[in-house]
């Protein structure tokens, strides 16, 4: 199987959120919830949110995602200021 071919598995559990959000990134268990944290914690760059949560170092499949995820929240941020 190509490595870039995610298993349905791998997919279900992407899409089932539990309680700490949706898993972004598969091979390291991150979820949208620890990113939202990172943002919290003050990241505002991919790169500050992979220091945070280790995620996308890996495959770096999930990293496109994970980029989408955090310039939701940024702007969700914004919207509260
Ligand atoms: S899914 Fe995130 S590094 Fe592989």
């Amino acid at each position: 199987m190509s490595r870039n071919i995610l298993q349905s598995s791998e997919m279900e559990k992407m899409e089932q959120p539990n309680k700490d959000g949706c898993v972004l990134c598969l091979c390291l268990n991150v979820t949208s919830g620890s990113i939202r944290r990172a943002v919290e914690a003050g990241a505002r760059t991919f790169s500050e949110v992979q220091q945070y949560t280790h995620c996308a170092k890996s495959c770096g499949m999930c990293a496109d995602g994970i980029k989408a995820e955090l310039t939701r929240l940024l702007a969700e941020a914004k919207r509260q200021q």
